[in-house]
């Protein structure tokens, strides 16, 4: 539906006289800090450990470095539970460590941005020991504090003030015997949500904003901004698992989720020169809402990270599996491209902290792996919006070979397994999804070389390291010209050059076939053509139209040797990606 229309109006602009914003052409690296590169041997990466590895993602040639939670936090999930917003974690080093590692970046002009965690704090935070001190207390109402159901005796089964499933499992809401209510916690008991609808606490998040900015930071990666707004009603949700009800629309994209969002802007941002990126995660987001959330005259946010891809190999949870099919994946892709062509923006990924690792998701991490990694890389790269890179997705590292419960760390994999198990499912069934789905398995250390540990660290780590290391690492990579690491090395660079990845039109080709996945590009005169073979079979591409031009077209990029001639130009290998250029006669009015 994209039509052709390329006009300058469609693309977001970096300010009313600049050109287009500086992040359409920009590709993001997300570092998850624990599990990056780690100095000291205390098994746990860290910021020098980082700024260390600087040339190499610069080598690499991203423009954003992404850092996931690096602050004071008593790590109860993995950092997403923070007990102080301005200061940095002693495992992972100091604030002058920080301030190091961002000039160091800076100095590779590259842009570092930081996580934003504001629908919650730790209950370790200062805010929220005071503000569950007593009830009178002047931070009370800095959180959402609840008495018990009426009728109820406080910390009895049914007492809590809604039926709303924790996404940790269990209530969100604990009770706190101190002073008899109950506060908020969409995630952990130690993760209380804290109360937008209070001024205050908007203003203290908005000037601690600005404090990190101040220091030099290039912007946000804003965690679950979407459930900032709750409908104060608080009402019962339905009930969808057991005895908990579904919560989400008293949360997700709020009733003042907007205006905060406006407020924020305005407030940290829009007086301040410079170049910023913020994108938000936004669950349950659907193209309209991101309409709204991107609309730079809107004055919100510049991308949000949608969900709907992510949840095409999954029934009512995430636990539940699916096979997934590819005219699925296309028919999301292709609407959220039209959707966001005219307003607003896309940001594109496959993996972060939270996915499995995208070559085992929708690949073959087995014997075609590089072919299906670096297909998968091409997708992504080739459509419209910025790309996000999660590390060691350019190694296409793949998910981890977990034995049993034993072997995972993550917080919401453990209590699952607790929940499922205890409601009378098989544990090796539990296990199963966990395999496919835990976040664990994007937060394996990253595989530097075939050395022990990976070359990640040289003590103990806290999660171990994938032994496909061996075969699986960044310095057997660097030196493979055939690797996923030049492949997606080869994918930057052509954003950069080519403006038509950049800012083209999309049109998706082929919607219905099952192995193909083929789009256009259209800027001008030039138009690009993907063609990818999503399957471990050959494939014929000879449906697309004007194939007869397009087989006489420039290959300028391919994961796969030149095509034997003895076949059809448009037949493809297994899990094949071809990018064509071409110039085309531009369309008179
Ligand atoms: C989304 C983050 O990506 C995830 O890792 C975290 O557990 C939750 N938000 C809570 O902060």
């Amino acid at each position: 539906m994209s039509g052709r229309q390329t006009s300058d109006e469609m693309v977001p602009r970096g300010g009313p006289e600049a050109g287009p914003a500086w992040w359409t052409s920009a590709v993001v690296y997300q570092i998850y800090p624990r599990s990056f590169a780690d100095s000291d041997g205390d098994g746990i990466g860290d910021l020098p450990g980082i700024t260390a590895r600087v040339g190499y993602l610069a080598d690499l040639g991203v423009d954003v470095i992404w850092l996931s939670p690096v602050y004071p936090s008593p790590q109860d999930d993995a950092g997403y539970d923070i007990s102080d917003y301005q200061g940095i974690e002693p495992v992972f080093g100091t604030l002058a460590d920080f301030d190091a590692l961002l000039e160091a970046v800076h100095a590779r002009d590259m842009k570092l941005v930081l996580d934003l965690v504001v629908n919650h704090t730790s209950d370790e935070h200062p805010w929220f020991v005071e503000s569950r001190s007593s009830t009178d207390n002047p931070k009370r109402d800095w959180y959402w504090w609840r008495p018990p159901r009426h009728g109820k005796a406080g910390g009895a089964p049914g007492a809590e003030p809604t039926n709303w499933h924790s996404f940790f499992s269990g209530s969100t809401w604990a009770f706190d015997e101190a002073t008899g209510e109950y506060y908020l916690h969409l995630f952990s008991p130690k993760q209380p949500d804290l109360n937008w609808e209070n001024p205050q606490v908007r203003e203290a998040i908005y000037a601690m904003m600005r404090w990190w900015l101040d220091r030099g930071v290039d912007g946000f990666r804003m965690d679950v901004i979407n459930m900032i707004s709750k409908d104060p009603a608080l009402p019962d949700g339905v009930v969808d698992q057991g005895r908990w009800g579904d919560g989400s629309p008293s949360y997700l994209n709020g009733p003042r989720v907007h205006e905060y969002l406006q407020e924020m802007h305005r407030e940290v941002f829009a007086d301040r020169p410079g170049q910023f990126l913020t994108v938000g995660e936004t669950p349950g987001c659907t193209v309209e809402l991101a309409r709204l959330y991107t609309d730079p005259v809107r004055g919100e946010v510049d991308m949000v990270f949608q969900f709907e891809h992510v949840q095409l190999d999954r029934g009512r949870s995430k636990w539940d599996l699916r096979p997934f099919r590819l005219r699925d994946l296309k028919a999301t892709f292709g609407r959220w491209q039209a959707g966001l062509a005219d307003v607003g923006w896309n940001s594109l990924y496959w993996n972060n902290h939270d996915q499995p690792r995208v070559v085992s998701r929708f690949g073959d991490d087995g014997v075609h792996r590089v072919r299906s990694a670096t297909l998968l890389g091409t997708l992504l790269h080739l459509h419209r919006g910025t790309p996000y890179i999660y590390q060691g997705e350019e190694l296409g590292m793949t998910n981890a070979p977990f034995a049993g419960i034993d072997d995972f760390r993550d917080i919401e994999s453990i209590n699952h397994y607790a929940e499922a198990v205890a409601a009378g499912q098989a544990p090796e069934q539990v296990l199963t999804a966990l395999r496919a789905m835990g976040r664990d398995n994007a937060r394996t250390p990253m595989q530097w070389d075939s050395g022990p540990h990976g070359g990640f660290t040289t003590g103990d780590p806290w999660i171990p390291v994938n032994p496909n290391h061996r075969e699986i690492n960044a310095a057997a990579e660097v030196a493979d010209p055939e690797s996923v690491w030049h492949h997606y090395r080869s994918l930057i660079r052509l954003r950069h050059t080519e403006p038509a990845v950049v800012h083209g039109d999309f049109t998706m080709l082929l919607p219905e076939h099952e192995q193909i996945y083929a789009f256009t590009r259209r800027l001008g005169a030039v138009e690009l053509l993907v063609l990818a073979n999503v399957s471990g079979r050959t494939a014929m591409a000879d449906q697309i139209p004007d194939a007869a031009a397009w087989e006489r077209a420039e290959v300028l990029l391919t994961n796969a040797p030149a095509p034997d001639p003895a076949h059809h130009r448009l037949s493809l290998q297994p899990w094949e990606a071809r990018v064509y250029r071409r110039t085309v006669a531009v369309d008179e009015g």
